[in-house]
């Protein structure tokens, strides 16, 4: 692409303001189009973001010869009809996670992905992995064989918060029918894209123990009602014999840090890899006297721009042709597959 991508984005929400100010950090694209079915935050964002032109119907986007790409920031349960009216309309596309909702529209969406290869299809969930320098950090020490052959990975996070408490907004989290899940939806893409990338994404599922449930959160609002997990885990086998612990919550009644623990052969991680948490990494090992060492290094994160400039920068760059999409909707799938074989789909 030769000249400044011109991009629209479906959904005037929160996400959409967090792109929004990613694109105002960034002189590498114009957004022109906003569409939301809600007039009033339609003409809210305009107004602070000054955007040419807003529609209740995304359609209107799409039928634009200008719009070289969109950002499907709508709910979950919207991303599907949107992303392939994107792709029919023949404009890249940026997709919010989690990608869809269930498996039918999982497998369709990948069997349209792959009608077009001229397009840049990607998924989000390199946000607060692959983009940012924990990832890259932990990868170096992994492939440098530093703590051995990796045989097992130990992740959780239980929260006593769910999503609608953090976008009081987002009705829509509550709901299987249109957010897909609770927080292995919302939170598992993230995990499984950082662990799983962690291994060149080789490792596949062969094996799955898990429960998943709700019903545990009594909202003080009585009008209140989800039907999303709440608290699930899974211990799951892989193909190449790794072993990966998993558990996580949102409306549980404890709260446990977000924490990763990676064991090797010859030692240990444990760090949390939000980029938000502590920026130390634990390696525990033994030295050739048999003493046991900790050490703590602490990743630079000085030069990160933030998860969600990273992830706008690299849909750039993909749609000038200097990078190909860190998470293809091939991929996100096999993580998607995996979550929804932690809720019993
Ligand atoms: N809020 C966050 O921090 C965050 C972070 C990462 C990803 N996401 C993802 O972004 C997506 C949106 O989340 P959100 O928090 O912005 O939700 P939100 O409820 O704040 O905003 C979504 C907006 O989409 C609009 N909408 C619904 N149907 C539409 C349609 N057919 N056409 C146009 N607009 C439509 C709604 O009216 C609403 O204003 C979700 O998939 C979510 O998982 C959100």
């Amino acid at each position: 692409m030769k000249h400044k991508p011109n991009i629209g984005i479906i959904g005037a929400g929160m996400i959409a303001g967090i792109h929004l100010d990613a694109f105002l950090n960034t002189h590498g694209a114009n957004v022109l189009w906003l569409a939301d079915v809600d007039k009033r935050v339609l003409a809210e964002k305009q107004k602070k973001y000054n955007i040419p032109y807003c529609t209740t119907d995304y359609r209107d986007i799409l039928g634009d010869d200008n719009i070289d790409a969109v950002i499907v920031g709508a709910p979950p349960f919207e991303h599907f009809d949107a992303a392939v009216s994107v792709m029919h309309a023949g404009k890249h596309v940026l997709i919010e996670k989690p990608l869809v909702i269930n498996r039918s529209q999982m497998n369709r969406l990948v069997k349209e992905t792959a009608k077009h290869k001229n397009l840049v299809i990607l998924e989000c969930s390199a946000r607060h992995t692959r983009l940012q320098p924990k990832f890259h950090f932990v990868k170096k020490i992994l492939d440098n064989g530093d703590i051995g052959e990796v045989y097992h990975i130990h992740h959780n996070h239980l929260m006593r918060r769910t999503f609608i408490e953090y976008n009081p907004r987002g009705v829509w989290s509550l709901k299987k029918s249109l957010a897909g899940g609770g927080p292995f939806l919302d939170w598992g893409v993230y995990d499984l894209s950082f662990h799983l990338g962690l291994l060149n994404d080789r490792p596949k599922l062969a094996k799955i123990k898990r429960f998943a449930r709700n019903g545990i959160k009594i909202f003080s609002n009585p009008k209140i009602k989800s039907d999303v997990e709440e608290h699930g885990a899974a211990l799951m086998e892989f193909d190449t014999g790794l072993t990966y612990y998993y558990e996580r919550g949102a409306g549980v009644h404890c709260e446990v840090p977000n924490e990763t623990r990676i064991f090797g052969t010859k030692g240990s991680l444990r760090f949390s890899y939000t980029t938000w948490d502590s920026p130390d990494i634990e390696k525990f090992w033994v030295n050739k006297n048999r003493v046991e060492k900790r050490t703590v290094y602490k990743v630079d994160m000085s030069k990160h721009p933030g998860d969600d400039p990273a992830l706008i920068n690299h849909f750039l760059d993909c749609l000038a042709r200097k990078a190909r999409p860190l998470m293809p909707v091939a991929l996100a799938a096999k993580h998607l597959d995996i979550l929804f074989q932690i809720l019993g789909r």
